[in-house]
């Protein structure tokens, strides 16, 4: 018999601290009309001082466990997507490992900026399948906050920290349908933090500071419409679907207008969208599990419908995931 992987429990976590768009007024030259007109956002969340990428993966991964009706034990594959990892090393996947008292299971890191939890989802997908693993943790989380400028008004009205997790388990019937991944590194420096372990971070970057994320804003905007658009039919076409038999849209939180621009794409209506921007910006690889569980626990998403997660970042990377819920 085949294996499949589903989805049994989602879990997240936004700290405490808020930054509203009133904040930011008194920060960098903005006004809260303009970053909702563009943007769709009204508040993010930031890590307190000391709290790390780790910290907020930990709430998230112990409420999809919960959720899940598992123990931290069952856990055999933890694959963890972020972009801004506690330390150099050991990876994030493995501090979380340590937190959560599991010894001895895979636990690594992902890395795909906002596509980061997609590529983790696919990954984990994978040892699922092929059974490598049969209760697999899969998170994505940032403190993107800490790669911010919070002087550059073009970057820092757009993101935020957070966490988001489930738990994929081996199941008789699908689950997750098909996974698309895709990347072109052509792209690099539409969307970029220039310094790094290897290169430094007092590389010569006519941007500006190389320590944080630079973006040529407008460029990734087209771009990320473009190719959102487009892996709407590969998924699409890849099972044989049509648009009206996908229940609800769960879209990478970067900009409402992408996301509207997506949702027209799929002929879909936006209470068919969850969308969660306006609570939390941009929070790279945190987004999709954290809109998902949202809607999980609002009770808006149900078992059994069909459920089409996207994302879009820097690399460029981009993917999908369909899945019955
Ligand atoms: N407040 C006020 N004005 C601003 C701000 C701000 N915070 N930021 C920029 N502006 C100004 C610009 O300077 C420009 O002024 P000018 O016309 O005098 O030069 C004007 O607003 C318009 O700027 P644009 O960049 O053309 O504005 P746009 O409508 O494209 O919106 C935005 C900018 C919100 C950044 C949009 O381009 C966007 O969302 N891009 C995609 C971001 C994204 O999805 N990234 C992908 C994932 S991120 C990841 O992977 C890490």
């Amino acid at each position: 018999m085949n294996t499949f992987a589903r989805i049994a429990g989602t879990g997240s976590y936004l700290p405490e601290k808020v930054l509203t768009n009133k904040d930011l007024e008194a920060m960098v030259d903005t006004t809260d009309q303009w970053i909702r007109e563009r943007t769709g956002i009204v508040k993010r969340h930031v890590a307190g001082e000391g709290q790390t990428t780790c910290d907020l993966a930990e709430q998230a991964a112990r409420r999809a466990i919960e959720a899940a009706g598992r123990q931290v034990d069952d856990v055999d594959l933890i694959v963890l997507a972020t972009t801004t990892a506690d330390k150099i090393f050991p990876s994030t996947a493995c501090l979380l490992q340590q937190r959560l008292d599991i010894h001895g299971c895979a636990a690594f890191d992902v890395q795909a900026v906002c596509t980061g939890f997609v590529y983790a989802l696919g990954v984990a997908e994978k040892f699922i399948r092929t059974g490598s693993a049969s209760c697999a943790l899969v998170v994505g989380a940032e403190t993107f906050s800490r790669i911010i400028d919070w002087s550059d008004r073009g970057t820092c009205v757009l993101f935020g920290d957070g966490a988001g997790a489930v738990v994929l388990e081996a199941a008789d019937e699908p689950g997750i349908l098909s996974t698309h991944l895709h990347a072109d590194g052509a792209y690099e420096n539409l969307l970029h933090v220039p310094g790094g372990v290897s290169r430094g971070f007092d590389v010569d970057d006519a941007e500006g500071d190389p320590r944080y994320t630079h973006m040529k804003g407008n460029e990734v905007f087209k771009m990320a419409v473009n190719t959102l658009g487009r892996i709407v039919d590969e998924t699409l076409q890849a099972n044989d679907m049509k648009k009206s038999d996908v229940d609800w849209l769960v879209p990478h939180q970067a900009n409402i207008r992408i996301i509207n621009a997506t949702a027209r794409k799929l002929n879909m209506a936006m209470d068919k969208v969850v969308v969660t921007v306006d609570q939390h910006g941009n929070t790279s690889a945190a987004s999709v599990p954290l809109a998902l569980d949202v809607a999980v626990r609002d009770g808006r998403i149900r078992r059994g419908e069909v459920l089409l997660l996207e994302a879009f970042g820097g690399g460029f990377t981009w993917g999908s995931v369909l899945l019955r819920y």
